[in-house]
């Protein structure tokens, strides 16, 4: 296993030994997450937190469960090589904020490592920090208590891509893809003379003492996110585009209408897990960006272009005339999809994803050209029936509907 810096550092001057420290080592699948703690009865408490820096970020804090919490977490800053730390307070299953009510500062001195460090072939983040108040903050068995023998603590690393360069403590962070808990014995950690108290460093890191994990890290990730997308790209770049090319090739208004009718019932799910989606995320829980509003309003306009269908098709059945609402429906379709298929990409800048939108716009363009090729063939073949038809018979009425629907005669009407 790779060892951050600060241990090989150790192991090469077999150094100090701090007077008071617990930690708690834990072999994540990338590397070795360090947590060693040490703490005067005042209530300052000094931490050494290294761990890979393959993770966008990782992070560890008081108590059992997220609610409660004091964290401290760390990613990559926005120099080459630097780190951020970000302390933040945590109120449930949701992404923590930075509170400047945590009072932290990185350490520096002879040994410590405020930097993302490399090692034979792993990077490591690597943070010595000072807080004074932790032990006033946080609730439940979140509160840290230095005269705990078995204070719970938690940890968590976030997924290996979309890396953060951010300067600031309270950057967006996405969902854990691992967490887990763990005790340290705080009465071995804590000593009377504050004097002595300090960031433990050497051969303090090198494995777990006056400290025990409870059990391995569990494996979670952000499956809400993908599904989310997924199913709102599957509606508005196949499904309502296919319901186009099916009315056009079938001449079924009924198909027509089922395909469209799953594509709003696909758009209303996705919708709901964007909506869920939203509570989980700092930068989404106003629902205030363009991406969420403009999906909200799609959604409005999804559900009238629906109605405006239906409602036309009542008029029609009983004047048996083309009516105005038709119209709006043969015009608003495209234009919602075009919207929708706009919303994806801003979807992906918005989630920090935005190299996926290389693929999505490829996707979308080869999508497009299919559908344009699809709708324009068939456009002409049907002219040119319609000339020789005409040819033949020129007292008879051509097929098409007034709207260009390419339809039997009234059949558009149906929704
Ligand atoms: C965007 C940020 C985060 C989100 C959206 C989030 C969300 C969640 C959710 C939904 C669960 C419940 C999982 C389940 O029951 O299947 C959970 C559990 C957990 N999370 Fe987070 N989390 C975030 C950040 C963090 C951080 C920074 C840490 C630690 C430093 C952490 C540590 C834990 C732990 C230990 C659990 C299990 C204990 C519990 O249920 O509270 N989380 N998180
Ligand atoms: C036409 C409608 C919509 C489309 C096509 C769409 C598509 C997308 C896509 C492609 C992503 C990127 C997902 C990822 O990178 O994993 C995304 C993210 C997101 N969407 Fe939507 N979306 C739509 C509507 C909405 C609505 C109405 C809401 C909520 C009110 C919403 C909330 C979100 C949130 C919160 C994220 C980002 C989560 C994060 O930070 O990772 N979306 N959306």
């Amino acid at each position: 296993m790779y060892r951050p810096f600060d241990l090989l550092l150790a192991s090469a001057f077999a150094a100090v030994t701090n007077a008071a420290f617990s930690t708690f080592v834990y072999p994540a699948d990338k590397g070795n997450l360090t947590f060693a703690l040490s703490a005067a009865s005042t209530g300052d408490v000094y931490v050494h937190l290294s761990a890979p820096a393959a993770y966008q970020w990782v992070g560890v804090g008081t108590g059992s469960e997220m609610s409660g919490s004091v964290m401290w977490i760390v990613y990559a800053g926005s120099d080459k090589g630097g780190i951020t730390l970000s302390p933040r307070l945590s109120e449930g299953h949701v992404e923590p904020s930075f509170s400047d009510q945590i009072n932290c500062a990185l350490v520096n001195g002879e040994g410590y490592h405020n930097s993302i460090d490399r090692t034979v072939s792993t990077r490591y983040y690597s943070a010595n920090f000072h807080c004074t108040n932790v032990t006033t903050l946080g609730h439940g068995d979140g509160k840290l208590n230095l005269g705990n023998a078995k204070q719970p603590f938690l940890y968590a690393w976030g997924p290996t891509d979309g890396a953060i360069s951010s300067a600031s403590n309270n950057a967006g962070i996405k969902r854990h893809d691992s967490y887990g808990t763990f005790w340290m014995d705080m009465t071995k950690a804590t000593t009377s003379n504050s004097a002595v108290a300090a960031v433990p460093t050497g051969a303090a890191l090198l494995s777990t003492t006056n400290a025990g994990a409870d059990g391995k890290a569990e494996n979670d990730g952000d499956k809400v996110g993908p599904a989310h997308a997924a199913i709102m790209l599957a509606a508005f770049a196949i499904i309502f585009p296919l319901g186009a090319v099916l009315l056009r090739f079938l001449e079924s208004v009924k198909i027509h209408g089922i395909v469209q009718a799953i594509g709003v019932f696909a758009a209303i799910v996705g919708v709901g897990m964007g909506v869920y989606l939203s509570t989980l995320y700092n930068h989404s829980k106003d629902v205030s960006s363009g991406h969420q509003v403009f999906g909200l309003i799609l959604l409005v306009l999804l559900l009238c272009q629906w109605a405006i269908g239906f409602y036309h098709h009542l008029r029609f059945r009983k004047y048996k005339k083309p009516t105005i609402y038709g119209r709006i429906h043969l015009f608003l379709g495209p234009a919602i999809v075009l919207g929708g298929i706009i919303n994806g990409f801003t979807g992906f800048n918005f989630s920090g994803d935005s190299h996926n939108n290389v693929y999505y716009g490829i996707a979308v363009a080869i999508i497009l050209v299919i559908v344009f090729t699809l709708l324009g063939w068939k456009k002409w073949s049907k002219r040119r029936q319609q000339k020789g038809t005409q040819m033949m018979d020129d007292n008879e009425e051509p097929e098409h509907d007034h709207l260009g629907l390419n339809l039997l005669r009234g059949s558009h009407n149906v929704l």
